[in-house]
């Protein structure tokens, strides 16, 4: 990824980092694909996660699952910034799921890391159902 600001680029890869770390973490023995996903909230916390499978395959917890969980866990606020790696370390993109998971958390501007550079939640999931249609 290149990045013309040199202190963003490095406190991207520090949170990358944080997701590589807890992806040897992961819990994967049915899918053997590890996933670790890290977030930084507004208050400068960082958040990670680590995928859980189960034997009922359907009932796995994503990785993202785990950031969220440890957002409010921690204090609650929003996330800004977010990057999810597989096994090997390499960014990954969140499921569809995970996508509408994060979008609650971070909103429309929510940066991502993602396979094909830096974006926005707004670009990731466009037009995304949220909060605030339940508002009407
Ligand atoms: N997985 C995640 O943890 N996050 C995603 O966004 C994509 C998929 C996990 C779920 C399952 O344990 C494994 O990756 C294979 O799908």
């Amino acid at each position: 990824m290149s990045d013309s600001c040199c202190v963003e680029q490095a406190q991207w890869e520090e949170l990358k980092q944080a997701a590589v770390a807890v992806s040897e973490r992961a819990y994967a023995p049915y899918s053997r694909f590890r996933v670790g996903a890290a977030a930084l909230a507004d208050d400068g916390r960082v958040l990670v996660g680590c995928n859980v499978e189960n034997a009922a395959y359907g009932v796995v917890l994503c990785a993202e699952c785990g950031v969220v969980s440890q957002l409010h866990a921690t204090g609650g606020g929003r996330l800004t910034h977010f990057v999810c790696v597989n096994g090997d370390g390499e960014v990954i993109m969140p499921c569809g799921r995970c996508r509408q998971l994060l979008f609650e958390h971070g909103g429309p501007g929510l940066e991502m890391w993602t396979v094909s550079g830096l974006r926005t939640m707004a670009e990731v999931l466009p037009d995304a159902f949220g909060p605030d249609d339940l508002e009407a």
